[in-house]
This record gives C-alpha cells, sequence and structure tokens, in this order.
C-alpha cells in the first residue's frame, strides 16, 4: 500500500507491479498519478489516523510505503507495533515529518554539520532567535515541505513579514518556527542513499539540483564532487540512516561550502531530484526502493551517462490541462519527456520532467532544457 500518489508514486508502483506485487494507491483526491496505474485505490484524508488506520486494516498489506511526508504517524506507529510493516519505520516518518525532529536527531544527538540553528514560538523569539545567527537567515515553519512559508531574511525589519510568511505557509497549526544561517552554499546535492536487509548500505553517485521557489528545477548526475566531500557525505548519510533503520532507499540532502560537506535534512523515500536517475542509471532509485523493500539483490548501482532533468512546470490555475510542444521536445535525441497525468493545474505545480543524456553533464542539461523549454500546459 503506497500512502501518497504523486508522480514518485507513480514510479514505486510500476516498479513493484514489475517485481509481481499488487498496489494499492492512496492519496486526498481521486486520479492522483500513482492511482492510473495501480491495481486499486483509496481516496482519504492521510492525515487522519482514524481513516488511515481503518483503510489499512481493511486491506490488511503485507508492506505500508509511505510516499510523502504529511501523514498520521502515529497511526503508522500503531500499525507497525501490529506488525504491519512499515517503509523504512514508522519511527522514521514520524522523525522526518517536521523539521525540529531531524534537526535536533542530526545535529544534537548524532553530531553532523548543520547551518546553525534556533527555533521561535513568537515574533519576539524569533528576533532574539535570528541576531546571533548574523544576516542574513532562514526562516521556515518547522511543518512544511517544498519550500512552503520559507523566506530568507536580510534585517531585523523583515522578521515580522517572514513570521506571517512562516504561520500561514504552516501544514497544520503548529506557530514553531526555525531560524538558519544562510548558507552560501556552491553546489547543493541529494545522496540516494539504501539500506538493504541483508547486505550494506549503498550509495548511488551524488546528483546536484537547483531549487527556486521552494521546489527543484533540474537536476544533474554525476555532480562534481571531491574524493574527500563525498566521504564525508556518505559518511553522514550512513550515520543518519543507520539510525533511523529499516529498510529502502533515503533521499540525504548537503550543501557543500567549499570544503565543508553541511547536512541538511532528509527523505525516507524517493527524492524528487533523483527522477534523473530513470534515466542515468542502470536500476532506477524506484527500482531500488523496491529491491531493498522486498530484500532483493542490488549486486551494482552504475550512473550509465552523464545525465539531466528539467521540470515543466504550469504557470496558471486550469481546471484541466493539455500540452503543447511535446513532438518539438521528443525531437532532442536521447531524451524522454514524462507528463505526470495530474488532473488540473496551479501556479508553480509540476506538471512533467524531460529527462535527457548527454556526453557530459553541460550538454545533458541542455538538451533537457532546450526540450522541457518547449513544452507548454495550457488549458485542457
Ligand atoms: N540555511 C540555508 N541557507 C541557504 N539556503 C537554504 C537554507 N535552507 C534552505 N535553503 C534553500 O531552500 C531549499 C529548500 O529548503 P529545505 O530543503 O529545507 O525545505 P523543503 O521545504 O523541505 O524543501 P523540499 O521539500 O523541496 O526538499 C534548499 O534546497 C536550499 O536551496
Ligand atoms: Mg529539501
Amino acid at each position: 500500500m503506497l500512502l501518497g500518489s504523486g508522480e514518485l508514486g507513480k514510479e514505486v508502483v510500476i516498479a513493484a507491479q514489475r517485481l509481481g506485487c499488487r498496489v494499492i494507491a492512496c492519496d486526498r483526491y481521486a486520479q492522483a498519478p500513482a492511482m492510473q496505474v495501480a491495481d486499486q485505490a483509496e481516496v482519504f484524508a492521510m492525515t487522519d489516523a482514524a481513516a488511515l488506520q481503518d483503510v489499512v486494516r481493511r486491506h490488511k498489506p503485507d508492506v505500508v510505503i509511505p510516499e510523502i511526508e504529511a501523514l498520521a504517524v502515529d497511526a503508522l506507529q500503531s500499525l507497525e507495533d501490529e506488525g504491519i510493516q512499515v517503509i523504512p519505520t514508522a519511527r522514521a516518518t514520524a522523525v522526518t515529518m517536521n523539521r525540529d525532529r531531524i534537526r535536533d536527531l542530526a545535529s544534537d544527538a548524532l553530531g553532523l554539520r548543520t547551518a546553525r540553528f534556533a527555533y521561535a514560538t513568537n515574533l519576539e523569539e524569533l528576533r532574539s532567535a535570528a541576531i546571533p545567527l548574523g544576516w542574513p537567515v532562514v526562516v521556515k515553519p518547522v511543518m512544511s515541505s517544498s519550500g512552503k512559508g520559507q523566506s530568507v531574511v536580510h534585517n531585523a525589519d523583515e522578521l515580522e513579514q517572514a513570521w506571517q510568511t512562516a504561520v500561514s505557509g504552516a501544514r497544520g497549526s503548529s506557530e514553531q518556527v526555525i531560524v538558519e544561517e544562510f548558507l552560501n552554499f556552491e553546489l547543493e546535492i541529494t545522496l540516494l542513499t539504501i539500506r538493504q536487509a541483508n547486505g550494506p548500505t549503498l550509495f548511488c553517485p551524488p546528483i546536484g539540483h537547483e531549487q527556486s521557489g521552494g521546489d527543484y528545477q533540474c537536476s544533474w548526475q554525476p555532480a562534481a564532487l571531491s574524493a574527500a566531500q563525498l566521504n564525508q557525505a556518505q559518511t553522514m548519510a550512513r550515520t543518519v540512516t543507520d539510525n533511523l533503520g529499516g529498510v529502502g532507499l533515503f533521499g540525504v540532502e548537503f550543501f557543500l561550502c567549499g570544503d565543508d560537506v553541511v547536512f541538511s535534512e532528509l527523505s525516507p523515500r524517493p527524492h524528487d531530484t533523483g527522477l534523473v536517475t530513470l534515466t542515468s542509471q542502470n536500476l532506477n532509485e524506484f527500482e531500488l526502493h523496491l529491491r531493498a523493500v522486498l530484500g532483493l539483490p542490488i549486486p551494482s548501482i552504475q550512473c550509465q551517462s552523464p545525465s539531466a532533468s528539467r521540470v515543466i512546470l504550469a504557470d496558471a490555475q486550469l481546471p484541466s490541462v493539455r500540452y503543447s510542444g511535446v513532438g518539438e521536445a521528443l525531437e532532442e535525441a536521447d531524451s524522454q519527456v514524462l507528463l505526470f497525468g495530474k488532473p488540473d493545474a496551479r501556479p508553480g505545480r509540476r506538471m512533467g520532467v524531460v529527462l535527457a543524456r548527454g556526453q557530459d553533464v553541460a550538454e545533458a542539461q541542455t538538451k533537457a532544457d532546450r526540450a522541457a523549454g518547449r513544452i507548454k500546459v495550457m488549458p485542457g
């Protein structure tokens, strides 16, 4: 049973079915991308503990695979206690749902280098927490994803606005924010990390990415890291994923600042920037996730060609959609277009992605950007 049926979930379903699994896809709306390919679908609020427990108990799945962050994590813990396997573990889904628990674990309990940070529950606390960090700072709701409610603050006068943005962008009712020093990083990467039941922790070659407006815009593999940086990132990823336990693939995010590798956050599931592995690797991140979940062997992970991804975003609110320029985009050699089949659009919503291979990363990026630029999301 898949909890969350977005574009990443859709690929999880495909990978699961190729290995003979029967999949029930769940989400809060009908016709979500993963539901279009799953054996069965359930539509309900997955943050509602009673609803979640009811659906799981009714279907009695062998495995529950969370695909999104916002879930009734206490219900997942009860289900795990009843003997249902939750990927990677119920505790991991709870620890990573909100920024404070994963940050406290990584920084305080495990001693990983992170941006300096503090928490605040009102504007006054935010003022006293921000000043020692030095300007600029980044303010984020403790409960949010995809950059919602985040802002970069350049001076004390901007804090009130940032507080309002954080409170209104938060998921749920929590009025806690995290304030972090702004890191002037050279590169940010995702290190896909796979924990196995019967084997060592494995790593994919690092993926570089760019974020804007809270969402990933493009990614590429391999990212250029020194051997020392890669070693540091792998050690940190192993430390945090060993603590979270269980089996499956994790997307561990790092900032590279000079020689320093700084831990940012992680997803205990396939990562959006890892969509590039659908074209770059011998086994993509979804196949790796499924193999780890099912306890199947992973003999080798290779990046077979430098590759890049570029997202296709909607720029308007549209009750139904069609696409123009798909043919023109597909004229690009060594490229693939993935349209996720989302029923409607809103400004900034990710509707698809272009994946491209090249002789080197720069060529792959040029192809992916050119092809993605040709596709427009239109009123349906
Ligand atoms: N302390 C920081 N200094 C500089 N940039 C930052 C900092 N924190 C976050 N960012 C930028 O904002 C992006 C989003 O931040 P973060 O990953 O914490 O939030 P998110 O909402 O969980 O995003 P997503 O769900 O898309 O991963 C980062 O990938 C990075 O580009
Ligand atoms: Mg992130």
